[in-house]
């Protein structure tokens, strides 16, 4: 027996017994009471998927989207990878393993690549979607003169990520609208505004695949079709990058995120993905990569993107355990957890519209929404009907730091239609 058998085997028994046939078996098998993932179909069980969270039974949750609980199958792995480094920190970062083998940056990267459609070189790892973005807009080669183009609906940290590159590179940043009214907003609406705000000077054309402030989703490949167009004929330092918050699409939305036309997707994997909380991903088309400089020093190799990953000692038990949630999702497919999302969502956005005195903000299109639903009851800020929803028990969610700041209903994997059904009443007797 080697040194790391010995270690697994002294890191809990009970954790390695689950992980006899490999991860994928892993995580179905990981329910309570080994209840697996699939029915005899091979359809998911929502209802074991549901018992694979530790969320309080007591509460209806349907914010999860703001960061992960995890599933039983991960936290397994994280706890499995603590014990390691707790036993000996001296194994970080090439000695670790996850009970069906050993785990490094190497196996994440390739784990996240399979999931995106893209290659594993072509991903750097950070431990949020906020450092992910700063990496991108301090890293990116812009000249003074040149701007960065986002809309008022992009999340605080990517504008703010653009306005601290911008204010050091001397770059400007414009923000301007995509849609007249998100609850309208269509893909000719949106294509036709990008079409008319690019200029020569835009360097990053930075969006967001699914808005956390309004629920639009927005139609990145079309996007790209334009942010291509305008290209032609631009050398390489005047060429516009597409860069995407991809946060709120990854996991949520049925499409390979390396496939999207995009020059670069940064997301988070503590949301949808369900991944260990402090880990995020961005990934680069090749021709990229040359565009973006590295911001710190990184301890991940000098291969593609690894140099952008941000170095130093980090929480190795997490990052390490991504390719479980990986699993996870790909137990469950990729499909199969859009279309559970899109379903949910949709259940809420026609509940919401019949009720007197909620607006829908998010399109009620399947093709402009993903999992998050935001709406107004009468005149009350979004906070107002959150709080109201927790003293019932129902946890929503708003964006606190936001003017506009609607209510949010977000629906995931570990939803039912039951908890849809109940927010509705929640949200009538609120609107009453
Ligand atoms: C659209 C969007 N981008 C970025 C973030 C920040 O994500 P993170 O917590 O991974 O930095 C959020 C936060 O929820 C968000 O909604």
């Amino acid at each position: 027996m080697d040194r790391r058998s010995v270690l697994a085997g002294a890191v809990g028994s009970a954790a390695v017994a689950a992980w006899g046939g490999g991860v994928a078996e892993a995580v179905d098998t990981a329910g309570a009471g080994g209840r697996r993932l699939l029915g005899p179909d091979g359809r998911p069980d929502w209802g074991a998927v549901r018992a694979q969270f530790r969320l309080d039974p007591a509460w209806v949750h349907l914010a999860t989207f703001y960061l992960a609980s995890q599933p039983r199958a991960v936290r397994a792995a994280v706890d499995h990878l603590a014990r390691q480094l707790d036993a000996d920190p001296m194994l970080v970062p090439t000695k670790l393993s996850l009970p069906d083998g050993p785990t490094d940056w190497d196996r994440v990267r390739k784990s996240l690549a399979g999931y995106l459609g893209g290659e594993a070189e072509h991903i750097a790892l950070a431990a949020s979607t906020t450092i992910g973005l700063g990496l991108v807009y301090n890293g990116v080669r812009v000249r003074p003169g040149q701007e960065f183009l986002l809309s008022e609906d992009d999340h605080t940290v990517h504008q703010g990520a653009a306005r601290l590159a911008a204010e050091k590179h001397g770059a400007r940043v414009r923000l301007v609208p995509w849609f007249a009214d998100s609850g309208e907003a269509t893909a000719e609406e949106v294509v036709s505004a990008v079409r008319a705000q690019l200029r020569p000077t835009t360097r990053v054309l930075g969006v967001t695949w699914v808005q956390s402030r309004t629920g639009v989703r927005m139609p990145v490949e079309a996007v790209a079709e334009v942010v291509r167009e305008a290209n032609r004929g631009r050398a390489e330092a005047d060429r516009c990058l597409l860069v995407v918050d991809g946060v709120h699409g990854l996991a949520a939305v049925d499409a390979d995120a390396a496939r999207l036309g995009a020059d670069v997707v940064v997301a988070g994997t503590h949301k949808w993905l369900l991944g260990p909380r402090g880990t995020a991903l961005v990934w680069l088309a090749p021709h990229a990569l040359a565009q973006v400089r590295p911001t710190f020093a990184s301890f991940m190799g000098d291969d593609g993107a690894a140099p952008l990953s941000p170095g130093g000692f980090l929480a190795y038990e997490h990052a390490f355990a991504l390719p479980v949630s990986v699993a996870f999702h790909q137990a469950l497919g990729r499909s199969r957890v859009a279309g559970r999302i899109a379903e949910l969502s949709t259940r809420a956005k026609e509940g919401l519209a019949r009720i007197p005195g909620v607006r829908l903000h998010t399109p009620v299109a399947p093709g402009m929404s993903a999992g998050i639903t935001c709406f107004s009851v009468r005149d009350l800020p979004g906070s107002a009907v959150v709080e109201r929803a927790a003293a019932r028990k129902v946890r929503l969610s708003s964006l606190y730091h936001d003017s506009l700041g609607y209510a949010r209903i977000g629906t995931g994997v570990m939803n039912s239609p039951r908890d849809v059904d109940v927010a509705l009443r929640v949200v009538r007797d609120i609107a009453g």
